[in-house]
């Protein structure tokens, strides 16, 4: 299949989206971006195109699709015995990278929801998203825009790499802000449930609807709460491990290892700050971000991954990232990414 790639820049005109609009109404597929990584899109109410979005991906049909809608008030096209909780929240955080999980309507075919009969609903912030959904007409069912497994795209080069000749259109519309996916909740259990970390806190949503219980990042949670979850996810081509402790202590430790691998003949790479690039001696050193600000490493990480399979390291080091607001949602995704691997110096 021939992909329409499609630069779409900040102060677009609505008629730029019209063909992309065309191509959802058809059942067709559109990757598009969002404030938290890119999309892969298909009308939601058509089975048949949540089915190539499965494919495209090579994801798990078991593995439900969120659903995205423009508007608070289209939450109850989608979604039955909405709770207060759900608006509240919405209000709050929609436009956002919050997902709700709330009972399906019966018109969610169960292709999109992977068998279940709850439905994950967002509104997304980006503009182009946004109008998007309102020119389809319809609801955009969209996993992260990336081949299963692998890390998500936080921009066009991503898609690019894992879907061109997979889908009809790639919009490109510029780097992910966020850069990593939204947080899920589970509003249809007696206790809200945070099943996936995200750059909106528990402590942020426990200030507008009261505690809330969080999967915790063990292993043995992930197997189907979330059904994503159990599935291998963000995984480069290397085997990444972690390092944690005290700065100075991984910096001493990495340099180490790193040697070792070296002096065997290995490729390696090193996950650093702007702040420890300096302390490296060997291997391929790249900051993911700085200290100073965590949202650089959020937003660095899923490509800091990316780079190292292009450069065909077979091991990466990194460090732990534990910051103030953003670190559980950071060190959730690399704990996935290493595979758990981690070592405590
Ligand atoms: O930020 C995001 O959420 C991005 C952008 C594109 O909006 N999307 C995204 O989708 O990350 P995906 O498919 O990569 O991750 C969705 C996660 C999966 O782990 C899936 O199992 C879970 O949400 N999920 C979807 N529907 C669910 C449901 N009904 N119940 C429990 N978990 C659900
Ligand atoms: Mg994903």
């Amino acid at each position: 299949m021939e992909t329409i790639i499609k630069r779409i820049e900040k102060n677009f005109n609505k008629k730029e989206l019209e063909e992309a609009a065309q191509i959802l109404q058809e059942g067709g597929l559109v990757a598009f971006p969002t404030e938290t990584v890119y999309g892969l899109g298909g009308n939601a109410f058509d089975s048949s195109a949540s089915k190539k979005i499965y494919r495209a991906k090579g994801r798990p049909s078991d593995n439900p699709l969120i659903v995205h809608i423009a508007d608070i008030d289209d939450m109850n096209k989608v979604a039955d015995y909405i709770p207060d909780a759900a608006y509240q929240l919405g209000k709050v955080f929609w436009p956002g990278p919050l997902t709700m999980i709330l009972k399906k309507k019966e018109s969610v075919p169960y292709e999109t929801t992977g068998g279940l009969d709850t439905v994950a609903i967002r509104i997304p912030r980006n503009e182009v998203a946004r109008e998007l959904i309102k020119m389809s007409r319809t609801y955009i069912a969209a996993p992260s825009a990336n081949t299963s497994g692998r890390p998500s795209p936080t921009n066009v080069g991503h898609v690019i790499e894992d879907l061109d000749g997979k889908v009809d259109m790639i919009i490109d519309g510029g780097k992910s802000t966020i850069g990593l996916e939204s947080t899920i909740i589970d509003l249809t259990s007696e206790k809200p449930v945070i099943l996936r970390p995200g750059f909106i806190t528990k402590e942020e949503i426990e200030k507008i609807i009261g505690p809330v219980e969080e999967l915790e990042d063990k292993v043995e949670n992930e197997v189907a709460k979330a059904p994503g979850m159990k599935y291998k996810h963000y995984a480069p081509k290397a085997e990444l491990v972690i390092y944690d402790g005290e700065q100075k202590k991984i910096e001493v430790a990495i340099n180490i290892v790193v040697k070792e691998k070296i002096r065997a003949g290995k490729r390696v790479g090193i996950i650093a700050t702007m702040e420890s690039k300096p302390f490296y001696e060997q291997g391929i050193v790249k900051a993911i971000g700085t200290r100073a600000d965590e949202e650089t490493i959020a937003s660095g990480l899923f490509n800091i991954l990316r780079e190292f399979d292009q450069l065909d390291v077979e091991y990466i080091y990194s460090e732990s990232f534990n910051g103030n607001k953003l670190g559980h949602a950071i060190m959730n995704r690399m704990l996935k990414a290493a595979g758990y691997k981690v070592i405590r110096v």
